[in-house]
């Protein structure tokens, strides 16, 4: 698998992001594992996950994705071949929603033991504080990075003014800066006023902020959950209208001239429009995950990108 460089580091990661984010929940253990194997025999070696993976799912309180992940990392020994992200600040058993130092600090140390490495490779800030100031949660992340806890730092689901906000306090007071942003982002796009909250959607002014200031965009739920090519999967009602109808058309007709699916596709068009996305991919089932790792293969030419990209209502 081809690798791009992380935001503004001199890291080169995967240019595909596997996305953990029910293994050891809704997704079993024998599934998680050959999933895992099947990525990393592809090639890839970046992976995503966060201390409240999957809180949400019933009989879970958070935390099992990383303690799975701990898991097939020890026993493949695959700690050296792997970047590993995980994040912090949203709420979960025992944890208040936050990016104060103290939440910042246990949170990474509940992680690295559940990983059961020393270092987190990426941690992200999974959303923004506001009532938090913006130093104070950089100088935890600085204290991190310093004792060796953490090498590079993330935010997630944060408005553009925010990014910016943080980057110069970043800059005004020396401290480390975020270098790439997780949001939700796929190639339909939700109607304009129309919100996902907590989620934040990366738009237009995202993406350009993203390329001047040398950040990636990691992009979140890139396939909606397979609404693409399920039938049983809806797409979510802020997405709908004519503007998703006429990208899905092209989408369709792409699709077909390449012999490939529409969610390959989807992931091919990220990996072609810029080096600064990297899609986050995810799958319950081994031929999901052989599906969208042969995006890879799928070539789209200048015409095709233009095709794709100036569809619109
Ligand atoms: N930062 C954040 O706030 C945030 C939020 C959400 C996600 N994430 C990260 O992003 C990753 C991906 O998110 P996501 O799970 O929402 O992604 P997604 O691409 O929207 O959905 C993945 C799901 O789509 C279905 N699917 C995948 N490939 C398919 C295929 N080839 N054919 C048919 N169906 C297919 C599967 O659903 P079934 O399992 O139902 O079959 C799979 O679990 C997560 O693992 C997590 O690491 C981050």
């Amino acid at each position: 698998m081809k690798s791009v460089r992380l935001g503004n580091t001199n890291v080169q990661v995967s240019v595909l992001c596997l996305g953990a984010m029910y293994f050891g929940s809704s997704i079993d253990v024998s599934t998680s594992y050959q999933l895992l194997d099947q990525y990393l025999e592809a090639g890839g070696s970046f992976i995503d996950t966060a201390n409240i993976y999957a809180r949400w799912v019933p009989g879970y309180v958070g935390g099992e994705s990383e303690t799975l992940l701990g898991r097939w990392i020890q026993e493949r020994k695959a700690r050296s071949e792997l970047f590993l992200a995980s994040k912090v600040g949203f709420e979960m058993p025992g944890v208040e929603r936050g990016l104060r130092a103290i939440q910042i600090e246990e949170e990474c140390e509940k992680t690295l033991r559940r990983l059961k490495i020393d270092t987190i490779d990426l941690y992200y800030a999974h959303c923004d504080d506001r009532h938090t100031s913006m130093e104070k949660t950089m100088e935890s992340f600085a204290r991190l990075i310093k004792a060796g806890k953490v090498r590079y730092v993330g935010a997630s689901n944060f408005l553009p003014w925010r990014l910016e906000e943080a980057r110069w306090t970043s800059k005004t007071h020396r401290l480390p800066e975020y270098c790439c942003i997780q949001q939700r982002y796929s190639y339909v796009r939700p109607r304009i006023g129309t919100h996902s909250d907590p989620q934040v959607v990366a738009n237009e002014e995202l993406l350009d902020y993203c390329k001047n200031r040398e950040l990636t965009l990691l992009a979140y739920s890139p396939l909606l959950r397979g609404a693409y090519t399920r039938p049983d999967r809806s797409f979510p009602e802020q997405y709908l209208g004519r503007d998703m109808e006429v990208r899905l058309a092209v989408l369709k007709a792409i699709a077909e001239e390449k012999n490939a699916t529409a969610n390959q596709v989807v992931l091919a068009w990220m990996v072609h429009s810029s080096p600064c996305i990297v899609p986050l991919v995810a799958a319950s089932k081994p031929e999901q995950m052989r599906e969208n790792l042969r995006a890879l293969r799928v070539k789209l030419s200048i015409d095709d990108m233009a095709r794709l990209n100036d569809a619109c209502a």
